[in-house]
């Protein structure tokens, strides 16, 4: 029946569910096909042309990795020669499919019976892909005993706990589902592993010996990589794999189209030394880097290596923002040109507001316990009741301004920007 109601569109799913029904079939197949129609329309987003083939459930869909993703992680698979990978936790299988799509020789292993079976549909397409319904890590002992072992592992573990108060999500690596202490045990036998966790992984959770990639799509990252043994790169110790960053551009040489990667060999806390500048130096441009290069702690290698020779400087040794002299167009950082630096005050915003005829106002913050759409409501609201009482339309009513806020050392400032 899904394959025949191929080209669904939601707003015509009360006609198709009456119509079906009408034909003679149970409510319950029914309402069970239109939930996969409208999970697939909703997939495509995440799996692209593969949704509408696919077999989803709703959790499976929020925890799949984005295809594009997925085909990433199976490169290094197949780069570093390894032919044959168990996916410990295959969930709907997006992993898992990447690889097999690359030839490799997967065994795709899923504790939860429907979801394995999902995955067991989701992989049709692949004669090189087998899925199991077990627990990961029995499976493993039994591969180990029978000497079938693969020669790689990739896992990426259920971060979310289901009580009966819903879901939420959980943050101890020790608490995910294999937990991080079971990943580690299969990487210290000298296998090649790879976990994919959450981008919040604090760095002291990652292990001695592996390399860290933080991933980022259209600037959301996505999530951190721990790559051991065959898998990690020689001298890169942590590394920010922007996908579609924000100034991307020209690809170098010997890299896909629209990645973009900055790393290092030294471990966390060993970035180099570069200038701070502080409150004065705040002329030029402001930089906002990508989230993986923050997540991967590499802003101050990333002003280093790029930035040096236009200026650049950290604004203060803990925020992540950056200036520089010139504009620098870079696939890992977002640049603004400062217009102005003011105390941080409300009512001296307020004012700024009003005088300069802001109209739209974009905040950004780093380092500041403020709510940016509360704070916009407070300095806006002045504007409100002013345009009410007659200025509405007025010219000088309609400029659209962006305010970053931050702290830098003891003072905190609001440096209205023009994104360049
Ligand atoms: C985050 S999802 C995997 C998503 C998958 N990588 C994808 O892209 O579709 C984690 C999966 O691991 C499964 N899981 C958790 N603990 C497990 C265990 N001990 N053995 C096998 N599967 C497990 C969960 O049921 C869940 O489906």
């Amino acid at each position: 029946m899904l394959n025949s109601l191929e080209g669904y569109r939601e707003s015509e799913a009360l006609a198709m569910s009456t119509r079906l029904r009408a034909a003679g079939h149970a409510p319950e197949l029914v309402s069970a096909v239109l939930t996969q129609l409208k999970l697939r329309e909703q997939a495509a987003a995440k799996f692209g042309p593969f949704a509408a083939h696919m077999i989803l459930t709703r959790a499976g869909l929020e925890q799949a990795t984005r295809m594009n993703v997925a085909a990433v992680h199976a490169g290094r698979f197949a780069g570093a020669g390894i032919r044959s990978v168990a996916d410990l936790g295959c969930g709907l299988g997006a992993d898992a499919m990447a690889m097999a799509a690359l030839d490799l020789e997967v065994t795709a292993v899923e504790r939860d019976e429907t979801v394995a079976a999902a995955a067991t549909i989701n992989l049709m397409p692949f004669p090189n892909a087998t899925v199991v319904s077990a627990d990961a890590q029995e499976w493993v002992t039994a591969a180990q005993a029978g000497g079938t072992e693969p020669e790689g592992y990739w896992l990426d573990p259920a971060r979310r706990v289901v009580s009966t108060s819903g879901s939420s999500r959980v943050f101890d690596p020790e608490a995910f589902s294999p937990p991080l202490s079971f990943v580690e045990s299969l990487a210290e036998r000298g296998i090649a592993v790879g976990v994919k966790l959450g981008p919040g992984l604090p760095h002291e959770s990652v292990p001695v010996g592996c390399e860290a990639q933080w991933i980022s799509v259209d600037g959301d990252v996505t999530e951190a990589v721990l790559w051991f043994n065959a898998l990690a790169r020689d001298g890169v110790r942590r590394s920010a794999l922007v996908m579609s960053g924000p100034g991307a551009g020209p690809t170098p040489a010997g890299e896909r189209s629209g990645h973009h990667e900055l790393s290092a060999g030294t471990d966390f806390g060993g970035s180099p030394e570069v200038p701070v500048g502080g409150v004065q130096a705040l002329t030029g441009y402001l930089y906002e880097p990508d989230g993986a290069v923050i997540r991967a702690g590499l802003v101050a290698d990333l002003v280093r290596r790029d930035f040096d020779s236009a200026g650049g400087a950290l604004l203060d040794e803990h925020i992540a923002y950056f200036r520089a002299d010139g504009l620098v167009a870079s696939p890992f950082a977002r640049a603004y040109r400062i217009e102005a630096v003011m105390p941080f005050n409300v009512k001296g915003l307020r004012r700024w507001v009003q005088e300069t005829g802001v109209g739209r106002l974009d905040i950004k913050k780093r380092g500041m316990a403020v709510t940016p759409e509360e704070l916009r409501r407070q300095l806006m609201s002045g504007k409100g009741s002013k345009a009410s009482k007659g200025s509405k339309g007025s010219k000088g009513s309609s400029r659209h301004a962006t305010l970053v806020l931050t702290r830098i050392g003891e003072e905190r400032v609001a440096v209205e920007v023009t994104p360049a």
